[in-house]
């Protein structure tokens, strides 16, 4: 593959405690996720991204990181991961693990020896006084005090320590965690709040030092060649948002605008035409991205009167009617990997999956969960364990009880009762995927002026791409069909509908 491979990849989220279980425990690892390679394979993946799989006391699902040069070991250990990421690359397949830079864990060694030498202090933010009044983005105040006295900031959790990107040894610490992955075949990194290291008294979002770390970081991503940062980044302000994508910092970054984006024509197109106005002019590939393990699945959310995303208002039990969000989420895949740039699939997206809403209470693991005090249901609905197989829970994620219950439906949506149903979600994307590996990705799309309510655009291949988002059935454009995301009735396309089109 080529040395800008990223531009146009189509790459897989696997979250790792929820894919597979090779050991029992009900924690997915390693082991399980070797075992199901050749199902990522067959799906027509280029590349995977793993949340993170450091040490980690899980207060915030493995982003509070305890050892950034180590396995957790629920999910095995660094020789598993060793073979792992050469097992994927025997398969084509690119590795893609996350990087947390912003904070850490009040388990690392730095947090410990912090706590017990103050004079070590000044690699986190400690204080004798809040130095704001700061809320935590998941609830609560972001100062925590320790027993002398001090206190200590945290943009999230209390467990997750902010580092002080002020100190000089921050930066080598990171310098040479990365170097320890790339060394081992890593790819390329997910950036976690990417935009947040560096703070003022007063401010923490997107300070203009933090572009002096990534130019760094880009210059040694360069030194070994074919690797990828990729960043989360969460910037309403474009102009602000371009500046990480210049040619000198990352590669990409995330297209939260596409993923928030309501299911409706002005919209889409309004932020389709955006993301192209802000990536054409400084040459990087735009992201197409549907969901994570931060949102509600688009199956419940496209159901919904209210299509949108947001963090505060996640619309958690408002009504959803799943056929019509199945329906759309499958018209926005295609959608989703029609688009010039590359693609991402969060793990069960291709399975279909809803958001989880009836958990019970004491399961639930998100800290925005316990620290919004019950109100915020947090994050859990779209994490829980996939189903394989099988007819009950586990579904083949493991033999043991898997870490979130699954609902008892699931027998309709396993990766098994799928795969021989050819109207399938998960047969929906093998094909597209296959086809979006020969004729899309990369490159350029012209808008076709369509019916009113069709979002339609050729690209590069010669590909149309077609959405009707309208409440009426439309007459597809001339072509040979090669894919469509539901049933076309005598040349028709029907709402909430996506075909794909070449000349004929
Ligand atoms: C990112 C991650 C999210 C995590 C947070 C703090 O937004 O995607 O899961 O909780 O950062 O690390």
């Amino acid at each position: 593959m080529s040395q800008t491979w990223w531009r146009g990849a189509a790459i897989y989220q696997v979250y790792l405690r929820s894919f597979a279980d090779g050991n029992g425990d009900g924690i997915g690892d390693l082991a399980g996720l070797r075992s199901r390679l050749p199902y990522l394979k067959d799906l027509g993946i280029d590349a995977l991204w793993l949340n993170p799989w450091y040490p980690s006391p899980m207060a915030d699902g493995g982003y509070d990181v305890a050892d950034y040069r180590g396995i957790e070991p629920d999910f095995g250990t660094l020789t598993e991961a060793e073979r792992f990421i050469e097992e994927a690359h025997d398969l084509g397949i690119k590795v893609i693990i996350d990087v947390v830079p912003n904070h850490s864990s009040t388990e690392s060694a730095w947090f410990k020896q912090a706590l017990a030498d103050p004079s070590v202090r000044d690699r986190f933010w400690f204080s004798d006084e809040p130095l704001n009044d700061w809320q935590s983005i998941f609830g609560g105040p972001a100062w925590t005090q320790v027993p002398d006295g001090q206190w200590y900031l945290h943009l999230f959790a209390p467990e997750q320590p902010d580092f002080n990107w002020a100190n000089p040894e921050v930066h080598q610490e990171f310098e040479d965690v990365l170097r320890f992955w790339f060394e081992r075949g890593v790819d390329g990194f997910r950036i976690d709040s990417a935009a947040l290291l560096f703070k003022s008294d007063t401010a923490y979002e997107d300070l203009d030092e933090v572009h002096g770390v990534y130019r760094r970081w880009r210059e040694i991503a360069d030194e070994y060649g074919g690797r990828v940062l990729i960043g989360e980044v969460w910037l309403p302000d474009q102009e602000r948002f371009a500046r990480y994508l210049r040619p000198d910092e990352l590669h990409t970054a995330f297209n939260f605008d596409f993923l928030s984006c309501p299911w409706d024509l002005d919209e889409l197109r309004r932020v389709i035409d955006l993301t192209l106005t802000t990536h054409t002019p400084i040459g990087a590939p735009p992201t197409w991205v549907l969901s994570n393990h931060d949102v509600t699945r688009p199956v419940t959310r496209y159901g919904r009167a209210d299509t949108t995303f947001e963090h505060g208002g996640r619309l958690h039990g408002a009504p959803s009617d799943l056929e019509l969000g199945y329906r759309r989420a499958r018209a926005a895949a295609l959608l989703a990997m029609a688009l010039p740039g590359s693609v991402y699939v969060y793990q069960g997206e291709e399975l279909g999956l809803p958001e989880v809403e009836d958990l019970p209470d004491e399961v639930r693991q998100d800290p925005m969960y316990a620290r919004s005090g019950g109100t915020n249901p947090g994050r859990d609905g779209c994490r829980v364990p996939l189903p394989w197989s099988g007819e009950e829970p586990p579904f083949g994620f493991g033999t043991g009880t898997p870490w979130l219950p699954q609902p008892d439906s699931w027998h309709k949506l396993t990766a098994e009762a799928q795969r021989t149903d050819l109207g399938s979600m998960l047969n929906l994307y093998r094909s597209a995927l296959r086809l979006r590996a020969e004729l899309l990705g990369d490159g350029t799309m012209t808008w076709l002026s369509a019916e009113d309510r069709v979002l339609a655009f050729t690209r590069d291949s010669g590909l149309t791409c077609v959405t009707n988002l309208g409440p009426d059935p439309v007459p597809l454009p001339a072509g040979r069909l090669l894919l469509a995301s539901g049933p076309l009735e005598d040349g028709v396309l029907p709402p909430d509908t996506t075909a794909w089109l070449v000349p004929s």
